[in-house]
């Protein structure tokens, strides 16, 4: 029963991802923009690209929970229960989008009793279609995907996330200098949902981030677990969509390595 469901809630989150990303790619150009908060943007593709992922998405499960980033209302009072629930971010990476900085993705995920069943991010520019099921593996453009295995710290090329209202005192700042001078490398792409399936492709070795939305990682966070990723939280073992903080790392040891840097 269940099976038949995810199966075909993967079918409705690929074509709406490839909708709605066909709408960005052509909304690029003349999006019009304000600020929803300081430095946290929102365009007129953004609520385009929900409207297309909601539509689909309610018109197929009419008795699931949606939870999209433009349209929700107190998130954290909505769910967490044992319903179905999509999780939807029709655009990841708004100040890339805004500034035609081609890094940004749609990304939904769909939780049931708070365990990702599926996670589908697109990423219009690049055409790249990550997607997984629990259980199954993670694929991009269908194709199986795995993490690159290091297990150093000096051996990886690590990216960061920084919240819209970061300030020096962020914990962040002291974070990032930390693994700037520990790591291989850092980078700060501006996609949470981007660097979370470039460490299951192998592209990163590893992410953390403070301050995320549950539609930011719902997606991301099981497509590294399916491509043999580590996930664990920063201030404690957990980890889940709903918290806000992760390290996803492409192993065990490194994500150790990592946690050590990160604790300051
Ligand atoms: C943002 C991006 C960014 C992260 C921010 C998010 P948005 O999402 O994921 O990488 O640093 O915390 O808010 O606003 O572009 O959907
Ligand atoms: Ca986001
Ligand atoms: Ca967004």
């Amino acid at each position: 029963m269940s099976e038949q469901l995810i199966f075909d809630a993967k079918t409705v989150a690929l074509e709406a991802a490839q909708n709605a990303g066909r709408v960005l790619r052509e909304m690029l150009f003349h999006a019009s923009v304000r600020e929803k908060g300081p430095k946290d943007l929102v365009t007129d593709a953004d609520l385009a690209a929900q409207s297309i992922i909601e539509g689909a998405i309610k018109a197929n499960f009419p008795d699931h929970l949606f939870i999209g980033e433009e349209s929700m209302g107190d998130w954290r009072e909505s769910s967490r229960g044992d319903e179905w629930t999509w999780l939807v971010d029709p655009l990841d990476g708004t100040t890339n989008y805004v500034h035609r900085f081609p890094s940004f993705a749609v990304s939904i995920g769909l939780i049931k009793e708070n365990e990702l069943m599926l996670g589908v991010v697109f990423d219009p520019m690049a055409d790249e279609m990550y997607c997984a099921v629990r259980g199954g593996g993670a694929t991009m453009n269908a194709l199986p995907i795995q993490t690159s295995q290091c297990q150093k710290l000096d051996e990886a090329m690590v990216a960061a996330s920084f919240p819209p209202h970061v300030t020096k005192e962020s914990p962040e700042v002291q974070q990032f200098l930390e693994i700037l001078v520990q790591s291989q490398s850092v980078r700060r792409l501006g996609s949470a949902a981007l660097n979370l399936c470039y460490v299951a492709n192998g592209r990163l070795d590893g992410y953390w981030a403070n301050k995320l939305k549950p539609w930011d990682v719902a997606a991301g966070i099981l497509i590294v677990e399916e491509a043999g990723g580590c996930l664990r939280g920063i201030r404690q073992q957990d980890y889940s969509v709903w918290d806000g903080e992760l390290i996803a790392a492409s192993s065990g040891p490194l994500s150790q390595e990592m946690l050590k840097c990160l604790q300051v």
